[in-house]
């Protein structure tokens, strides 16, 4: 049975504002790990708007997957032309058990449960969305991690005549993304199959994409063929097309700015035209669980 997010908090937890945030963040976070007990026995009493889900109509119709386009229209346009099954994810690189791994055979060896994630994009905008998939760690100790491995590596299907997008050098394609091993294999890290309950829609995805809810939108790669276990930092699109306001680590992070234009605050998706902008939190909310990660790092360096 999926584990849902479930409200522990009392009215007491709510001021000021992004304490109750970042309390409800971490909640959210500790509900997916099953922790939610920890979180005190507080009855249910704030009202559960605040981390409510966008529409299945915000999720699936305001994406970016830009090897269908650029306009945030394009994925919901043009992602149905691509074609997610058969499919297989290729694991190599440092693991025991190298190969192509079937879409299905692995989800009949996961565990898949719903996790609510806030998912902040770094144009400054976000969403709150019901995942459901499971952990990326589960997927990596199925190949069997070796010991000299350090980064995970991802790539996106690429295949020009179903990607109408890939026809323009915005990117260099297929589609990169990386995670030091230790944050791929953080129990907040997931691989997503589905969102609402549903199979996830081509433009978000299908049928599996990362989601790293600390970190800006663009490391959770999309339709996934390929995942790489290496001892080398790997090359990622966003940072190789301009590595002065795309950085390896992208943590959501209010402080460090990106050079155009400021991350103090968020507007979130279907607030509409006038909705007051929120403030952006700390590794998006998920501070208490994923800051020791980062411990004696320069943020601003390491951005
Ligand atoms: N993955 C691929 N393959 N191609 C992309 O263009 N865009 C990224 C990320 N993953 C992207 C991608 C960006 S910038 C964001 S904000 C999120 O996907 C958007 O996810 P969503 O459309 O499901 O909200």
């Amino acid at each position: 049975m999926a584990r849902r997010w479930t409200n522990t908090l009392t009215h007491a937890d709510v001021t000021p504002e992004a304490a109750f945030w970042n309390r409800r963040q971490i909640i959210a976070g500790m509900a997916g790990l099953g922790l939610a007990s920890l979180a005190g026995g507080a009855e249910a009493q704030v009202s559960e708007e605040v981390l409510e889900p966008n529409s299945w109509e915000d999720v699936t119709s305001y994406c970016n997957f830009y090897e269908f386009g650029t306009g945030k229209g394009d994925p919901a346009a043009y992602a149905g032309r691509m074609t997610t099954s058969p499919w297989s994810v290729k694991i190599d690189g440092l693991v025991d058990r190298p190969g192509e791994y079937d879409f299905q055979q692995i989800l009949g060896e996961m565990t898949v449960e719903e996790r609510i994630y806030r998912f902040r994009c770094v144009e400054a905008w976000s969403m709150v969305v019901p995942w459901n998939g499971f952990e990326l760690a589960d997927l990596l100790n199925l190949a069997g991690v070796q010991e000299g491995a350090k980064y995970v590596a991802f790539e996106t299907l690429y295949r020009p005549e179903e990607m109408p997008g890939t026809a323009y050098r915005v990117l260099d394609w297929p589609y990169r993304e990386g995670l030091r091993l230790d944050e791929a294999m953080h129990p907040l890290t997931l691989m997503a199959t589905g969102i609402f309950g549903k199979p996830l829609p081509n433009q978000n995805g299908a049928p599996l994409r990362l989601v790293v809810p600390w970190k800006y939108g663009f490391k959770s790669i999309k339709s996934v063929v390929r995942i790489t276990l290496t001892d080398q930092e790997p090359p990622t699109s966003w940072n190789t097309a301009n590595a002065g306001e795309y950085g390896f680590y992208s943590n959501v992070n209010p402080e460090v700015d990106h050079p155009r234009w400021s991350q103090a605050t968020e507007r979130r998706i279907g607030g509409g035209l006038f909705a007051r902008r929120e403030p952006t939190l700390m590794f998006n909310g998920y501070e208490a669980e994923v800051a020791s990660l980062y411990d004696g790092m320069d943020l601003a360096k390491y951005y």
